[in-house]
C-alpha cells in the first residue's frame, strides 16, 4: 500500500512538474453546470482574479448535466497536476448519497482548495404565478397544485431546495431538470416554468427587475439584499434552511504545495474590490482567509457529506 502511495504522489510531482514552475501553463476550472447560471458566476469572479494573480489565464468550462456530478467526475479523473480544477458547491457533498451507481468518491476523489462564498437562496415564481406571497404558495402546493419546477437535476442545489419544499409540505412538485439554472431562469422569466429556487447569483438581479415575482429567502434570518422578503422558516415551515456554500476543488493527488498556490490565489481573489462588489451585488459575501484553505474545506466538507447522507436518508422521497 505504502509502495503504491509512493508511485502516485511520484506520479502526480512528474505529471504537476517542479512546483516552482507552476503554472507555466492555462489552467481550466471544470463548472458543472450551465453557462450564465449561479456557479458560473462565482467561477467566472474568482478565475478573472486569480488567473492575474497566477500570472496564467484561468479558463472556465462549462460541463453541466445530473445535477453537476458528471461535470464534478470528469474532474475527479483529470490529471492531478493542479491545471484542472472544479468549482461547484454543496451538491458535491450529497453525489454519494442520491446516485448509488456514481462511478467515483467526492471524500477521496478530490483534494481541497478551499472554501469560496455560502449564498442565501430564494425561491421565485413566474411573475404572472396567481400566488400572491409564500402563505398563498404554500397553500397552493399542499392543496395539490402541480407547479412546475426547474432544477439544475438531482444534486444540483436548486434540486436540494425543492426536495426539502418538497418533504416539508408533503406536497409533490413537477420537477423540469434543466443542466443548470441559468437556462432554468430563462424558461422561467419566459413562463415556461412556474417556480424555482435559487441562488441569490442568480436571482437577485432578476427579483430586481421584477422579471420574476419574490415569495422566500430560505436562510435562517431574512438577508441584507432583500430585507423585506420573509424567510421560509417564518413564513410557517419551522426549520426550513438551506444555502449554497461553494468550494474549489484538484483532483486527490495533487500536490501539497500546488493546491496551497492555488489557495494564496483564491484568498487573493475574495479580497479583490471586484469581486466583492459583485458578490454583494448577488446577495453574498467572500469567506474568510481561514475558510479558503485546504484544511478548512477538508473539516467542512467531510461534515457536510454526514450530514447531507444522514438528512436524505431521513426524507420519504429524496430523488426527484
Ligand atoms: C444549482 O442549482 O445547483 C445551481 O444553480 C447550478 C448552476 O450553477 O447552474
Amino acid at each position: 500500500m505504502k509502495a503504491i502511495l509512493a508511485g502516485s504522489a511520484l506520479a502526480a510531482l512528474i505529471l504537476a512538474g517542479p512546483a516552482w514552475a507552476f503554472p507555466d501553463k492555462p489552467i481550466t476550472i471544470i463548472v458543472p453546470a450551465a453557462a450564465g447560471g449561479p456557479s458560473d458566476t462565482v467561477a467566472r469572479l474568482v478565475a478573472q482574479s486569480m488567473g492575474d494573480t497566477l500570472g496564467q489565464q484561468v479558463l472556465v468550462e462549462n460541463l453541466g448535466g445530473a445535477g453537476g456530478s458528471l461535470g464534478a467526475g470528469q474532474a475527479a479523473r483529470a490529471a492531478p497536476d493542479g491545471y484542472t480544477l472544479l468549482l461547484y458547491h454543496v451538491g458535491v457533498a450529497t453525489f454519494s448519497a442520491l446516485y448509488p451507481q456514481l462511478p467515483y468518491e467526492p471524500t477521496s476523489d478530490f483534494s481541497s482548495v478551499g472554501l469560496i462564498t455560502e449564498v442565501p437562496m430564494a425561491i421565485v415564481g413566474r411573475k404572472d404565478l396567481p400566488a400572491a406571497d409564500i402563505a398563498g404558495l404554500i397553500e397552493a402546493l399542499r392543496g395539490g397544485e402541480a407547479l412546475s419546477f426547474g432544477t439544475a437535476g438531482v444534486g444540483a442545489v436548486s434540486d436540494l431546495c425543492g426536495m426539502l419544499l418538497s418533504d416539508a409540505l408533503g406536497a409533490e412538485m413537477v420537477v423540469v431538470p434543466y443542466k443548470g439554472t441559468g437556462p432554468a431562469m430563462t424558461d422561467l422569466m419566459g413562463g415556461q416554468i412556474d417556480l424555482m429556487c435559487d441562488q441569490t447569483t442568480n436571482t437577485a438581479n432578476q427579483i430586481e427587475s421584477g422579471e420574476v415575482k419574490p415569495y422566500a429567502v430560505t436562510t435562517r434570518t431574512r438577508i441584507d439584499r432583500f430585507p423585506d422578503l420573509p424567510t421560509v422558516a417564518e413564513s410557517g415551515l419551522d426549520g426550513f434552511e438551506i444555502t449554497a456554500w461553494h468550494a474549489l476543488w484538484a483532483p486527490a493527488g495533487t500536490p501539497d504545495d500546488i493546491r496551497h498556490r492555488l489557495a494564496e490565489a483564491l484568498r487573493t481573489a475574495l479580497h479583490d474590490a471586484t469581486v466583492k462588489e459583485r458578490f454583494a451585488a448577488l446577495g453574498t459575501v467572500p469567506v474568510t482567509d481561514e475558510a479558503a484553505t485546504p484544511e478548512a474545506l477538508d473539516t467542512h466538507f467531510r461534515s457536510e457529506v454526514e450530514r447531507w447522507t444522514r438528512l436524505i436518508g431521513s426524507l420519504e422521497t429524496p430523488a426527484q
